[in-house]
């Protein structure tokens, strides 16, 4: 009992110097021989109070410069080049280290808007150089940057996400840039229209392929509560209609700690 008394103490002292690590392992070893020892079931309830205060703690942190970052308009300003890319940095950074894992031979960009998201994509497949080429769709190019037209690595079409052109040209340039697929819808938010880009790219995306759907986050999730359905109830009515699709990558997704995709980390399976 002794014994027992001066263990708990030891506990007790590193649970007041703050480690917590240590103050678990020694009550564990105490509850392995004393099951039902009440002081030291005590401390370890006291220590993971506290360890779910900071997970919730770290979430709200997550939420709050969501919130802060969509809510203060800072997206409409962010470049890339000098160039308008309507992203979060932290998307663009996760982005950049999929497409260097996935290394794509094609890129395809629903919503070309400026053209700052489709440099950065070309700047990082430069950077890989290798045989590669985007295709950026928009059905306005008023507002796209020129220097888009004179990038060898960018095709452009003018015409709608979901028109049979654009699954006739990613065919042909599947065929002429065969490897994996990098793929981002971020063109009309609509959920009826991210819903038929889905299913557009049902036949066109292969085992291993990644696909991006942006901005889930409006409609509340948790930016723009009034919105009405978009993205992400897209997803969801894409995912109840077949869902052996995709894998959710919730690794990626949760990787930075807020993000405009959620639920749209999606690997093809
Ligand atoms: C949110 S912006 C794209 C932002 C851009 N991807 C970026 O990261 O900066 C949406 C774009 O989708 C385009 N768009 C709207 N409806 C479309 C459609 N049916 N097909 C293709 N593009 C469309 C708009 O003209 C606009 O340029």
């Amino acid at each position: 009992m002794q014994n027992l008394e001066a263990t708990l103490q030891a506990a007790l002292t590193f649970y007041q110097a703050g480690d917590d690590h240590t103050t678990e392992l020694v009550c564990c070893q105490i509850l392995e021989s004393h099951p039902d020892y009440e002081p030291a079931l005590n401390l370890l309830g006291k220590i993971r109070h506290h360890s779910i205060q900071q997970q919730l703690s770290a979430a709200n942190a997550g939420l709050a410069y969501h919130l802060w970052y969509y809510n203060q308009q800072v997206w409409t300003t962010t470049t890339w080049a000098g160039v308008k890319a309507l992203k979060s940095p932290c998307d663009l950074w996760n982005y950049q280290e999929i497409i260097f894992e996935l290394k794509p031979s094609l890129i395809l960009e629903f919503g070309t808007y400026s053209g700052g998201a489709t440099l950065f994509f070309a700047s990082l497949l430069d950077q890989m150089s290798y045989d590669s080429k985007i295709l950026s769709i928009d059905i306005d190019h008023h507002l796209m940057d020129e220097s888009l037209r004179h990038n060898p690595r960018i095709e452009l079409m003018l015409c709608s996400s979901i028109s049979p052109q654009v699954s006739q040209r990613i065919s042909q340039l599947r065929q002429e840039f065969p490897g994996s697929v990098f793929a981002i819808l971020d063109s009309n938010h609509e959920k009826n229209h991210v819903f038929q880009e889905m299913l557009l790219l049902r036949s066109l995306l292969n085992k291993g392929d990644y696909l991006i759907v942006e901005d889930g986050n409006i409609n509340g999730h948790p930016v723009l509560p009034e919105w009405g359905e978009g993205p992400y109830e897209a997803i969801e009515q894409y995912v109840s209609l077949y869902p052996n699709d995709y894998e959710l990558d919730r690794k990626r997704e949760d990787k930075f700690g807020f993000t405009f995709a959620p639920k749209g980390f999606l690997i093809r399976c």
